[in-house]
């Protein structure tokens, strides 16, 4: 059975984001009717004591410092991380890496392309090379999540490129869909060993082709991108010019949401997470929070833990 703690659930900026006043962020200061999340991260583990980070929030510290299931246990320093995987290149993903330099030894998977991008960007090299090993996923395969002395978590992984955007900071405003390439933007297919059940972990998805939805068994759990609710939100909100589509992302409503195109798919559970601060459902008496509930969607909360099994 496969552990899953839910580190942060928003998407890029948190929630409240730094600067917004939007009726969310608001709530979330005021600590009525939405409750203040942190920018997206979960953490798998198959023993309850090697734990697998996917993705690297920039509020990784917190989050840590928040789950006593990814704190030290032995003296003098000791951690149960024991490997890390990306899922693109996006800052609210890859952040986090820089605040786990401190001589702890773990390995980075990642894409090609995303190990390309950490490597030409010098910063990364605060993680020593003989302690962090960088790891390039073999995609459509399952394969075991490794520790850095090579020994096996019990956590299996298959990774798959999946419809998706190049990192809003390395967009190319000349190049076609802003220079993006397959690899830029992948999904996890996470289990235990030995389990048959898996965890999908899409948190960017700008696109639900069949074949995708055709990897999903009515055994398995989805944590899905939830990052708008509506395909316009940013704009209607007056935060932003960007569509979902524009940022890589499918909204939740609508003929051509998450919503209507996961429905005729039957899951275990399904969950939204990537929440970005302006969408209603994080309103708790919202009628779009009643809406996902409808279709029987959760939304995923910070300190949110379950097991697939
Ligand atoms: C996204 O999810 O679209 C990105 O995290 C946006 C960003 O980098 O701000
Ligand atoms: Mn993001
Ligand atoms: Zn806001």
């Amino acid at each position: 059975m496969l552990r899953v703690i839910i580190l942060g659930a928003a998407a890029g900026g948190g929630l409240p984001q730094w600067n917004c006043a939007c009726d969310v962020c608001q709530a979330a200061r005021l600590g009525h009717r939405a409750t203040p999340q942190t920018q997206s991260s979960i953490a798998v583990s198959a023993d309850g004591a090697h734990w697998v980070l996917i993705n690297a929030s920039p509020d990784i510290r917190q989050q840590f410092a928040a789950t006593p299931a990814l704190q030290p246990q032995s003296f003098p320093r000791s951690s149960p991380l024991s490997a890390v995987l990306l899922t693109n290149a996006d800052v609210d993903h890859i952040a986090g890496l820089l605040s786990l330099r401190e001589s702890q030894a773990f390995p980075v998977y990642a894409s090609g392309r995303v190990q390309r991008v950490l490597e030409a960007n010098a910063v990364f090299n605060v993680l020593d090379r003989q302690q962090v090993a960088r790891r390039t996923l073999t995609l459509d395969q399952p394969q075991p999540v490794l520790d850095a002395n090579g020994a096996d978590t019990g956590v299996r992984v298959e990774p798959f490129t999946i419809p998706g955007k190049v990192a809003l900071w390395l967009e190319d405003p000349h190049a076609a869909n802003f220079g993006s390439v397959p690899e830029d933007t992948i999904g996890l297919a996470l289990s235990a060993v030995g389990s048959r059940s898996r965890l999908f972990y899409l948190p960017g998805c700008a696109a639900l082709p069949d074949d995708i939805k055709a990897r999903l068994r009515p055994e398995d759990s989805l944590l899905f991108d939830g990052t708008t609710f509506t395909e316009d939100e940013m704009i209607t909100c007056g935060v932003g010019h960007k569509t979902a589509s524009r940022m890589g992302h499918l909204p939740m409503s609508g003929e051509g949401g998450a919503i209507a195109l996961w429905q005729d798919v039957p899951l275990a559970r399904k969950l939204f997470i990537h929440i970005n601060n302006t969408n209603p459902v994080l309103l708790a008496d919202s009628p779009e929070r009643a809406a996902i509930v409808a279709a029987g969607w959760q939304l995923a909360r910070d300190g949110m833990e379950f097991c697939v099994e």
